[in-house]
This record gives structure tokens, C-alpha cells and sequence, in this order.
């Protein structure tokens, strides 16, 4: 039984909003041995030497002291490498400690007063920022959750059939229906805070600076764009956080970095929103080992880019694979593929792969429950995953 789902014996103790609220799902962490785990797009190659070197050399007494509160070190190192000020940055327990504190930080819960007009950062008026959270679907379905858990309003809004961005025209045009099932919805221009999960995640899908700056320029409120995955994509939007005032740019050391375990996340934008963030954080939020890590991490970039073409290789090649054998694999440009599979469901293949000691992923939601996503594993991993599907359609 999950935490989740274990009975309330005292719920008059428990706020109603909590009480009725669908938590986060995460993917499964086996406790069986031996199991090919492709189901939450972890990086297959472990950390650099160097960095196992430096965490091991900061077990000692030190972890008596507190860590850095601001994460100082770290934040110096981000900023040669985004060419940005510290005041620029932000770091947090995960980029999710982020996506929480961002709500937080820039969305009214339902219900409250909003105040009259305000003035934005660069000065002009605008209608003060609203109780809505706005994403787009299919995206990160932790974004609805923190919706939640604030009490705010969300407002979904489907992406194109192909988990193309609608360009602001399309937005403008009117409501947009799901491709299956679900309430169209009308974007949200004012809405305070938009998250758009740039490349897609569970799609792959990736998407243009350009079009992405097209629909940061049209939005009133905060825009975070989460490049949780684009160290695997062609571009990124790095810079829409140095030159708009209202965008944040979300990053993380878990994906590409392989740091899954250590937890460390971080913000580039404009100087007052993080100020902003730096306000409502807990006081030392990033974890001492997290902060050593995350530093020798980027003392040593050339071990991390070379896994990243890794990945890569391996990506196209799996696409390549399963397409063969009749999977619909849509491009990627994360360290996961979403493929739609032949024969069964993907509900099917997800039991039939973890027969085979192979863990995917499958969501229950309409717009992706026909397709798998299947992390990028290392090319051993991959070929068994051929294998498995190739044994499951010779029956
Ligand atoms: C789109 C997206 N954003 C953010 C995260 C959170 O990453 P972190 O490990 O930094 O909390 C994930 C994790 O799966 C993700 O898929």
C-alpha cells in the first residue's frame, strides 16, 4: 500500500484541500534485484569519478555544520557557465523544490482578494497576477499537484495532436480540445503562473527558442520553461531567462548529470524573482553532499557531454529498433522515448516488458495511455528491451 493510499484515521485533523488531494505518482524504485529499470529517465552512467571523489572527501566532520544556506559555492560556478550574476540563481532540493516554490511564490490560492492593478518588474501596468496555473497537456503531471496543494486554479491546455506548442495565434484563436476526451480549455494569457516542460516530457518532443520567446512575450504572469531534459535536445532557451523579467528557466542535475540522488535543482532569471524565491525558501534547502557534488559536477563537464552523445546514439538507434518492429516511436530529443506499441495495449506491454524483468513507464491519463515511455538505458540495456519486444511479438 502506498502513503497515499493508507487510511485517514483522524481526518478532522487534516485540511479538506489535503484530505481530497491526488498526490504525485512516482515511478516505481524496485526492491527486486536485477531488474533493467527504464521507467523515470535516470542516466544510465554514473557520475563522473571525480565527483564519487569529491563526496566521499566531504564525509567527514563537516557534516556536523550546516550547509551553505544559499548554496554559494554552486551558485558561482552556474553563473560562468550561464554567463549570469548569482542574483540570478536560484538552487533548490530537486528543480520539483523549485516548481513548488514558484507556485507558491507567484499564484493567489482561490478565493483570496486580488488586489487592484499593479505594475510588473519593468514597470508597466498590468492586472495583478491571477490564481491561476496554466501547463500544457501532456507535461510534467506533477504541475497539476502543486496547483493542488496550493489551492489554486488550474488550466490545462492540450498541446497539438503531435505535442507541437499551438502558437500564440492558435492560443488566441479560442479553446482547445484534447486529442481524446477531456474539457477544451481556453489559454490563459494572464494567467500568474505558465510551466511549460520544454523539450516535452512524456512526449520527447522539443521545441524552438523561437516560438517558445513568441509565447513568453505574449504571457502577463510568470513563465517557467522546465528544461529538466534539453542537455539532450538542439537548443535551448537559456537566454529568455536573462532577457525577459518574467521568465524562469528550470534546471537540474538529475537527468543528464546523474545525480538522481543528491537532489539538486536550480532557477536562472531575473534578479527580483529570485529574490522573490529566495524569500519563501527554507532556510537550507539544499542538502551540504548535493552542493559538493553538483560543484565537481561542473569541474568536469567534458565526462558529462560525453555521456549526453551517448544517450543520444543510443536513442536513435532504440527509435530505429522499435520502429522495426512496428512501434510508433515519436523524436525524441530527451533521454526518453514515447512509442506507441504494436498488437497490445501499452497497458499490456508495460506488465509483458516487466515479465521479462524490463520496467517502462505507462501513464493512465488520456492523452498518452496508448504509448509507453521508455527511458534511454546504455546500449546493453537497450538491445534487451529489442529482445523482450521482439519475444513478445513472436509470442
Ligand atoms: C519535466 C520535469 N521537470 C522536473 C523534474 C524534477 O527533477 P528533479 O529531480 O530536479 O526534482 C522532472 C523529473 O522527472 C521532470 O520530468
Amino acid at each position: 500500500m502506498s502513503i497515499s493510499q493508507s487510511a485517514i484515521r483522524n481526518p478532522q485533523w487534516i485540511r479538506p484541500l489535503v484530505r481530497e488531494l491526488h498526490p504525485y505518482v512516482c515511478g516505481e524504485q524496485p526492491k527486486i534485484k536485477g531488474l533493467i529499470k527504464l521507467n523515470t529517465n535516470e542516466n544510465p552512467y554514473p557520475p563522473s569519478p571525480k565527483v564519487l571523489a569529491a563526496v566521499r572527501a566531504a564525509v567527514d566532520g563537516r557534516l556536523r555544520l550546516y550547509p551553505s544556506p544559499t548554496a554559494q559555492a554552486l551558485r558561482e560556478k552556474l553563473t560562468k557557465l550561464h554567463c549570469c550574476h548569482a542574483d540570478n540563481i536560484i538552487v533548490g532540493n530537486g528543480s520539483d523544490e523549485l516548481l513548488a516554490l514558484a507556485t507558491r511564490c507567484f499564484v493567489e490560492p482561490d478565493g483570496r482578494v486580488t488586489r487592484g492593478p499593479n505594475k510588473n518588474v519593468s514597470g508597466t501596468r498590468v492586472t495583478r497576477p491571477s490564481e491561476v496555473v496554466q501547463y500544457f497537456t501532456p507535461s510534467y503531471s506533477l504541475y497539476p499537484v502543486l496547483a493542488d496543494i496550493h489551492g489554486a486554479t488550474k488550466n490545462p491546455v492540450a498541446l497539438k495532436p503531435d505535442f507541437s506548442l499551438p502558437s500564440v495565434a492558435e492560443l488566441k484563436r479560442g479553446r482547445r480540445k484534447p486529442p481524446e476526451g477531456g474539457t477544451p480549455n481556453r489559454w490563459d494569457f494572464n494567467a500568474a503562473l505558465t510551466f511549460v516542460t520544454t523539450p516535452n516530457a512524456p512526449s520527447g518532443r522539443g521545441y524552438s527558442t523561437k516560438e517558445l520567446e513568441s509565447l513568453c512575450r505574449a504571457q502577463r504572469g510568470v513563465v517557467v520553461l522546465d528544461e529538466a531534459y534539453v542537455d539532450f535536445a538542439e537548443e535551448n532557451a537559456m537566454k529568455l531567462a536573462l532577457k525577459h523579467p518574467h521568465v524562469l528557466v528550470a534546471r537540474t542535475f538529475s537527468k543528464a548529470y546523474s545525480l538522481c540522488f543528491q537532489r539538486i535543482g536550480y532557477f536562472v532569471g531575473h534578479h527580483d524573482l529570485i529574490a522573490a524565491l529566495h524569500k519563501i525558501r527554507d532556510s537550507y534547502n539544499v542538502n551540504g553532499l548535493g552542493q559538493v557534488a553538483a560543484v565537481a559536477t561542473l569541474d568536469d563537464l567534458p565526462y558529462c557531454r560525453a555521456n549526453f552523445r551517448k544517450v543520444i546514439v543510443t536513442r536513435e538507434w532504440l527509435s530505429r529498433e522499435l520502429t522495426k518492429l512496428g512501434f510508433r516511436v515519436f523524436p525524441s530529443q530527451t533521454n526518453f522515448i514515447l512509442a506507441q506499441p504494436p498488437l497490445f495495449s501499452a497497458k499490456d506491454w508495460l506488465k509483458k516488458f516487466r515479465d521479462r524483468k524490463i520496467l517502462v513507464r505507462w501513464f493512465n491519463s488520456h492523452e498518452v495511455k496508448k504509448y509507453l515511455r521508455i527511458t534511454i538505458g546504455n546500449p546493453t540495456e537497450a538491445k534487451a528491451l529489442v529482445k523482450a519486444a521482439r519475444k513478445v511479438l513472436l509470442g
